[in-house]
């Protein structure tokens, strides 16, 4: 049996995330870990706050705190926020945790030792209004590549390229706007990345086929383009200090790059939920050697996050020399616009993942994003829509099912699953049916193909829809009360499926939808019988629990407010 590692990109501590970062990160890796373990498979879900580097300081300033307990505050809401989604992770960490620390330090001097770190020379920003060095975020200008015009120093949020702050066009300061700036040199730590290009390219042909083709293409384009070595030292305050017994303490003062620290945090993290359990070597047959030979390991991200996955952090692994886990498979995701324009956190625009509940459930988000994840291209948010396929999908096609049949039952047959009646062509054809769907379903979810898996599930649902106006128990009733019994109870086991299968994308309502016919174990678990057996469960005689309203519908006074709200067009 395989064993299931799961690490989601891991958001950036500057604040509430917004509902582009949740689709090709925390969400789809929550939807999967929760699928995992439905199917019975250990499973382990990682996530954490990456809190290092230039963005997290200039976040914190903003905010007029000091950078700990700005980070400690924010890590805190972002869980809390997480939670409310729905997203389960097994542990939510922090990149600023001493296991990182002490992780990173380790990386840092193996990759030393194995030779593969220099001391070298750098042309660094320098900002002369703010007397400091601008790395990274603390810079901004145009795009070398693209010309967009709000690039920041380490990469172009546009055509997602890596850059160098020396390398912006007309650069400015982050912090005080100027840009009375000049280039100065400093001492940095430089990874030899450019060693790595052959092993790398093997590698990530070996993934050819099995990692979307979005991931392999920026991966290869990545080194089409030339890697460079990459200094992996700032002159920030905040983040993880280089040791002294690397070159001799030149680096004095300095801290690792937040890009080299927050993927180490991945492994730092499983120490952090192993510690939590009081079995602190608990992480190690995860990531380490043999005893993690039967992990297959699942990473999800956003496409800018392409090339520290398939390049940065693998030579950081490579490099160590040690025998560290790989990532398996790969998911990246395009981008998904709001309203036909950026989301953007800067510019503060599109829907956050706080407000996002403030006005509607977890589930209404979960199923909306997942059946419009930006998966062969971006794709775009825009009200209209949003409400058209919450009305559709889930209230009208799933909530509406469920309600019809339960109360059906309630006011005809007692509240009591009927018994009389045998299953004819009519059932025997369904079920023909939903065993290629439910298992075309997981396959999809299995290839993390999530926009096919939804419509999967979407298609299920509406099958039961047709099923039960075929069958019609409110007429049938009338003449011939064994077929309605029938109808009825074809009709609940489908409600008590449509509970079991919808769990990994929305869990509270799933649990709801189960209730109606028995109370819901903790992980509702996916179905491992033919829809025979699955679909003739439940016993005559018991009783039925109409749920409250599942979904109630978007009305358009609502999307009118909506707009003006949230800035839609
Ligand atoms: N914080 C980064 C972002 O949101 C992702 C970091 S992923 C990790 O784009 F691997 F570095 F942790
Ligand atoms: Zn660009």
């Amino acid at each position: 049996m395989t064993r299931i590692l799961i690490t989601s990109a891991l958001p950036y501590i500057n604040g509430v995330k917004h509902l582009g970062n949740l689709v090709g990160s925390q969400l789809p890796a929550d939807v999967f870990a929760r699928f995992c373990r439905a199917r019975g498979l250990e499973t382990l879900a990682l996530c954490a706050t990456d809190e290092h580097g230039s963005t997290t300081e200039l976040a914190a300033a903003e905010a007029g705190q000091d950078v700990a307990a700005f980070c400690a505050v924010q890590h805190a809401q972002q869980r809390a926020t997480g939670d409310a989604f729905g997203l389960s992770w097994d542990y939510f960490g922090r990149s600023s945790s001493p296991q990182n620390h002490e992780l990173t330090q380790h990386f840092a001097r193996q990759l030393w030792k194995n030779g593969f770190l220099d001391v070298r020379t750098s042309r660094q920003v320098y900002s002369n209004a703010d007397k400091r060095f601008l790395p990274d975020r603390y810079v901004i200008g145009t795009c070398p590549h693209c010309g967009y015009d709000r690039a920041r120093g380490d990469q172009c949020e546009n055509c997602t390229r890596v850059l160098d702050p020396v390398d912006l066009i007309s650069p400015r300061s982050a912090i005080s706007g100027s840009s009375d700036i000049e280039i100065r040199d400093s001492t940095h730590l430089f990874l030899k990345q450019s060693e790595f290009v052959p092993r790398l390219r093997e590698w990530i042909a070996s993934h050819e086929g099995d990692w979307p083709v979005l991931v392999t293409s920026i991966a290869n384009k990545w080194l089409d383009e030339g890697l460079h070595d990459r200094g992996i030292t700032r002159d920030v305050e905040w983040g993880v200090p280089v040791p002294d017994d690397i070159a001799d303490g030149a680096l004095k003062g300095k801290v690792f790059y937040v890009w080299f620290d927050a993927p180490i945090e991945y492994i730092g993290c499983s120490m952090e939920w192993a510690a939590s359990r009081d079995t602190p070597d608990a992480w190690k047959s995860w990531w380490f050697g043999d005893a993690a030979k039967d992990v297959t390991y699942y990473q999800f991200m956003g496409k800018d996050n392409i090339p520290f996955h398939t390049v940065g952090f693998p030579v950081t692994l490579m490099g160590a020399g040690e025998p560290w886990k790989f990532v398996d498979r790969l998911k990246g995701f395009n981008y998904i616009n709001y309203e036909g324009g950026k989301f953007s956190t800067s510019q503060k625009r599109g829907v956050f993942m706080d407000a996002a509940l403030e006005i509607l459930p977890a589930d209404y988000w979960r199923y909306y994003l997942m059946a419009n994840a930006p998966e062969s291209s971006d794709s775009n948010f825009t009200w209209d829509h949003f409400a058209g396929v919450i009305n559709k999908d889930l209230a009208d096609v799933l909530g509406n099912f469920v309600n019809r049949v339960t109360r059906f039952c309630v006011s005809r047959f007692d509240g009591k699953v009927p018994a009389g009646g045998t299953y004819g062509d009519e059932e025997q054809a369904l079920i023909a049916e939903l065993d290629q769907r439910v298992s075309a379903c997981a396959g999809c979810f299995e290839a993390l193909e999530f926009r096919k898996a939804l419509a999967e599930l979407r298609a299920i649902w509406v099958a039961g829809n047709e099923y039960l106006t075929r069958a019609a128990p409110w007429t049938a009733i009338k003449t011939d009360p064994a077929r309605a019994a029938v109808g009825v109870r074809m009709g609940l086991n489908l409600v008590h499926l449509f509970g079991h299968l919808a769990w990994p994308v929305i869990p509270e309502s799933a649990r709801r939808i189960h209730a109606a016919i028995q109370p819901a174990p903790d992980i509702i678990p996916w179905p491992k019988e033919a829809m025979a057996g699955f679909l003739e469960q439940l016993t005559p005689g018991q009783p039925i629990h109409p749920p409250e309203v599942l979904f109630s519908k978007i009305a358009e006074e609502q999307i009118a407010e909506w707009k003006l709200r949230f800035g839609g067009s």
